[in-house]
């Protein structure tokens, strides 16, 4: 049986999902203040093939042909991020009419094509005046973010269906503060800790006014779930898989969705932890009606004390990575989606991102990449192994829509369905796309009670 022929429920959600920075360019058309990633990208060494997302693909012009597109590959589904700085461009303060106008004919768009709008607030692209305030690690950003929450619900309203809050805190924190792999490209652990705390306290925050302003839509967060396991049986690497776990899924867990940090987390952290106030755990944990979760791989870690908390080193990957390096572990998207179902009682699940880049070549007009089904036949088939086992979970969204700006690996990385010429910004749909199409379809029509 492949993934074209499994049940899914009646209601499952099929979609992609892209985020502002990677496919918008157009930075300073609309009113759009600049970002940390502006700056950060356009700092040489950064960014491995030395590019920015001041082009990306061009979505912000072409956004009605992405759409067109979407709606021929029959998409249920829409998750796109909506970037701060052209709604305020200076973080606080006035908010930019036009840069909310592109995200209301956006929506529009989707919704006259069958397509529901699913956008979260914060894809890592902050207001720079917002950085050079303090950034995350400033406790003052939680008001700027409820500010701008606020102006963007107001105007989007129930015409968005799902709208999350932050994507992947763990990265805008850890990879933003403390690995110097993302902008700002800090290098300071326990400025990290802090913005992880804030992410945390200003997605809270922000639940109430967003509520108020959407009455109707579902409100979540999207995490990035990696499960860790022990290079051996040895106690040192099972206590090292237990930390890692701690620093990067439980963290984060444990305080939206149990209101507390990890004891064993918070010890790690020594007098890195950061200064939580009275009330703020209850604010982070309020009920949430959705958690999105990301996966795309786990990790195998030894004990290695010479390096800081959580003191673990990974190992080399098992069998043929993605182009990511990434290694291809089905098995983790059911085990985490049932870890949470087991461990968290949590709110109604959606796989908000899973996808794998690999060196796709133009040939004939077409892409035949066969990793990337492989792949996304696999985790697909893993999600669903998950709800037969009791996970609720109600959606999955294919990373990505288009190849777009991978972060710091720029554009030599293509996650996309579909193909992007970024000479002539043609968008090119690959073998996946054609396959992703059709397991849509077939599990329309055998839910419809057609012949699947
Ligand atoms: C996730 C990010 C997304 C994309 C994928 C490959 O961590 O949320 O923007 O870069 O990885």
């Amino acid at each position: 049986m492949t993934a074209t022929d499994l049940r899914f429920p009646a209601d499952f959600v099929w979609g992609t999902a892209t985020a502002s920075y990677q496919i918008e360019g157009a930075v300073a058309e609309g009113g759009r203040g600049p970002s940390i990633w502006d700056t950060f990208a356009a700092t040489p060494g950064t960014i491995d093939d030395g590019t920015t997302g001041a082009v990306a693909c061009d979505h912000y012009h072409r956004w009605e042909q992405d759409l067109d597109l979407m709606q021929r590959l029959g998409m249920g589904a829409y998750r796109f991020s909506v970037a701060w700085p052209r709604v305020i461009p200076v973080g606080t303060g006035a908010v930019n009419e036009a840069g909310l106008d592109f995200y209301d004919r956006l929506v529009d768009g989707l919704l006259e094509r069958g397509i529901a709008p699913f956008a979260t607030l914060y894809h890592w692209d902050l207001p720079q005046p917002l950085q050079d305030a303090g950034g995350w690690p400033d406790r003052g950003i939680v008001d700027a973010f409820v500010a701008y929450a606020d102006a963007v619900t107001r105007r989007l309203g129930d015409r968005v269906a799902y709208y999350a809050t932050m994507n992947e805190p763990w990265c805008a924190a850890f990879l933003g503060y403390a690995l110097g792999e993302h902008a700002p490209g800090l290098r300071e652990p326990a400025l990290a800790i802090r913005a992880a705390h804030h992410l945390l306290l200003a997605h809270g925050a922000a639940l109430e006014v967003m509520r108020a302003n959407a009455r109707t839509a579902q409100h979540g967060i999207v995490l990035n779930l990696n499960p860790a396991y022990p290079a051996s049986d040895a106690p040192e690497d099972v206590a090292a898989a237990r930390r890692f776990d701690g620093f990067f899924n439980r963290w984060f867990l444990d305080a939206l969705l149990k209101g507390r940090y990890p004891d064993d987390v918070w010890e790690g952290y020594g007098a890195n932890v950061p200064e939580v106030q009275e009330g703020d755990l209850a604010i982070v944990a309020q009920p949430l009606d959705f958690l999105g979760v990301n996966y795309y791989s786990r990790v195998i870690v030894t004990s290695d004390p010479s390096v800081p908390w959580p003191a673990v080193r990974g190992l080399p990957v098992e069998g043929t990575p993605t182009e990511m390096g990434w290694e291809v572990f089905p098995q983790g998207m059911t085990e985490v989606l049932l870890r949470l179902q087991r461990e968290y009682a949590p709110p109604p699940m959606y796989v908000t991102e899973n996808g794998a880049a690999y060196p796709d070549v133009l040939r004939d007009g077409t892409v035949d990449d066969a990793d990337r089904i492989a792949y996304l036949e696999q985790h697909v088939a893993a999600v669903h192994a998950a709800i037969e086992a009791g996970a609720d979970v109600r959606g999955y969204f294919a990373w990505s829509l288009l190849d777009n700006f991978e972060w710091a690996r720029g554009f030599a990385k293509r996650f996309g369905l579909v193909y992007v010429d970024y000479a002539t910004q043609a968008r090119i749909p690959k073998r996946s796309a054609g396959w992703y199409a059709s397991l849509i379809e077939r599990h329309r029509n055998a839910t419809r009670g057609a012949p699947a």
